[in-house]
């Protein structure tokens, strides 16, 4: 038996662990968090992420091989392995801010590891982190006169939010990289025979530990790109009655360029794909690589662009002004199936309605805290209302900004009779039935397809 610690209980750590010690009934897991509320909430039957499926399996192995704790300094003093999972969000301050990884919560962890250990033991890099940090850590970890020795591993997550399980479950990769050295080695085929207890061998591969900790931040910044490419499209589509569900089709038939993530939308949010990206090109910048930055950079510009084309396409389709209009944002959270609003396209649009002197009511099935917490600054200045026919009551429009399924469930006849006319659904993630919604009345005005309205002079 090992033991196993993974130090952050949030959306990684608090998915990940879990799944791992299901198909790990040999080992003994613990979970460790400096966040109170979050340990005792991950001890409760209220679990502080909304993800589907995880419910089951952490009820099935708390308590047996799975175990909370804010206790940190105990459980690294008695662990093998110690997977890393803390925040690295992007800096606000001194050099780099705006851009580069901090990096203190990540120092502080590698410190905490070393003060606390009395015999050697494999250190996990979990978080996503700048392409060399592993370099960093090892010097800290072994710059000890204990005579104990750590391996530094990079293991980064692909999971997204949402489909955590399933991800976990049925990985298309595990990604491992470690020194090349014997103990390196070593420490990698450890990591590997965990994953192993449910991973084909095959899926399960391993690098140096610079390729490793570099594919995460490349494997993000592809990703993300996919999207700007086919957003910036959307904007030509509407331009040119061309639609851009049927150009994605056409595009992505071709296998080398594939289907996935060619969904135009208001644009992608999260709490890694813009962090991901920024620090990827503060990396190119600090070795001097501005065209290799710039051109990355262009991915977050083009995102922001998209967020914003969409709340001034509301304003100007709305007779150029909002200014004391109800509007009914459907969707808080950055994508359906998680409560994460973090870096939310819904929250950028709300802001941006707000300036433009709008009523917000904001509707969400699981996301509605997180959004209140994230809106905190402008309260009073913004309703939140779990029901949306009552969101959608006396309002002029909907922007749909989540894809939430129960969006699609909903009674149109019955909210476009509530609503002030002419009405209006600006559909951000082309979720609804666009001709349905025509003929129940309402100006429809999708995402890179032609807008279809009532209205006579546009
Ligand atoms: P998070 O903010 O949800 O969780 C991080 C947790 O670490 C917090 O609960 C925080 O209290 C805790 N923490 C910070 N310092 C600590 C310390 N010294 N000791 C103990 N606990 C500490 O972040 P997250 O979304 O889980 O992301 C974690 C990392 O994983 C990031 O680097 C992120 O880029 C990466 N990642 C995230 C996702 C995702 O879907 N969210 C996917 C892949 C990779
Ligand atoms: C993303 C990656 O998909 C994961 O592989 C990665 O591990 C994770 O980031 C991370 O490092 O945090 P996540 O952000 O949870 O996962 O969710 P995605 O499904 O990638 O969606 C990101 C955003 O892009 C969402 O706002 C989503 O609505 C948007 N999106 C996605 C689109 O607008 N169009 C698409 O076709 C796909």
């Amino acid at each position: 038996m090992a033991n196993i610690l993974c130090i952050g209980a949030g959306y990684v750590g608090g998915s990940t662990m879990p799944i791992v010690a299901s198909h790990c009934p040999q080992h003994r897991f613990v979970i460790v968090d400096i966040n109170e509320a979050r340990i005792a909430a991950w001890q409760s039957d209220n679990l502080p992420i909304y993800e589907p499926g995880l419910d089951e399996i952490v009820k099935k192995t708390r308590g047996k091989n799975l175990f909370f704790s804010t206790d940190v300094d105990k459980h690294i003093a008695e662990a093998d392995i110690i997977f890393v999972s803390v925040n690295t969000p992007t800096k606000t301050f001194g050099q780099g801010a705006g851009r580069a990884a901090d990096l203190q919560y990540w120092e502080k962890t590698a410190r905490q590891i070393l003060e606390n250990s009395t015999a050697s033991k494999i250190v996990v890099e979990k978080s996503t982190l700048p392409v060399r940090t592993a370099e960093a850590m090892e010097r800290i970890l072994n710059s000890n006169g204990k005579g104990v020795h750590f391996d530094v591993l990079s293991n980064p997550e692909f999971l997204a939010e949402g489909t955590a399980v399933r991800d976990m479950e049925n990985p298309d990769r595990v990604l491992i990289g470690g020194r090349e050295t014997e103990s390196g080695q070593k420490a990698v085929e450890a990591l590997v025979e965990i994953y192993a207890n449910w991973v084909p061998r095959e899926k399960i591969i391993t690098a140096n530990l610079w390729s490793s900790e570099l594919s995460k931040l490349v494997a993000n910044a592809f990703l993300a790109q996919r999207i700007s490419s086919i957003n910036a499209i959307s904007a030509l589509c509407e331009k040119t009655e061309a639609d851009v569900s049927e150009v994605a089709r056409a595009i992505g038939l071709d296998n080398r360029i594939g289907k996935y993530f060619l969904r135009a939308s208001v644009g992608f949010g999260g709490s890694c794909f813009k962090k991901d990206i920024l620090n990827l090109v503060y990396l190119c910048e600090n070795y001097g690589l501005h065209e290799v930055a710039r051109y990355w950079e262009q991915v977050v510009t083009m995102n922001e662009y998209q967020e914003m084309r969409f709340a001034a396409q509301m304003v100007s389709s709305m007779f150029n002004t909002v200014a004391g209009k109800r509007l009914a944002l459907f969707g808080a959270a950055f994508k359906a199936n998680t409560n994460d609003t973090r870096e939310s396209p819904a929250l950028a649009v709300c802001r941006a309605l707000l300036e433009e002197r709008a009523n917000i009511v904001i509707t969400d099935p699981h996301a509605l805290d997180n959004a209140r917490y994230d809106l905190g600054d402008l309260a009073g200045r913004v309703t939140f209302e779990a029901d949306p026919y009552i969101a959608a009551q006396d309002a002029h429009a909907i922007a749909v900004l989540t894809e939430w399924s129960q969006f699609t469930q909903l009674d149109y006849e019955k909210i476009y009779a509530s609503m002030v006319k002419p009405a209006f659904v600006f559909d951000g993630r082309n979720l609804l039935d666009h001709a349905k919604l025509y003929e129940i009345g309402f100006n429809v005005y999708p995402i890179g397809r032609p807008a279809l309205t009532h209205l006579k002079a546009e």
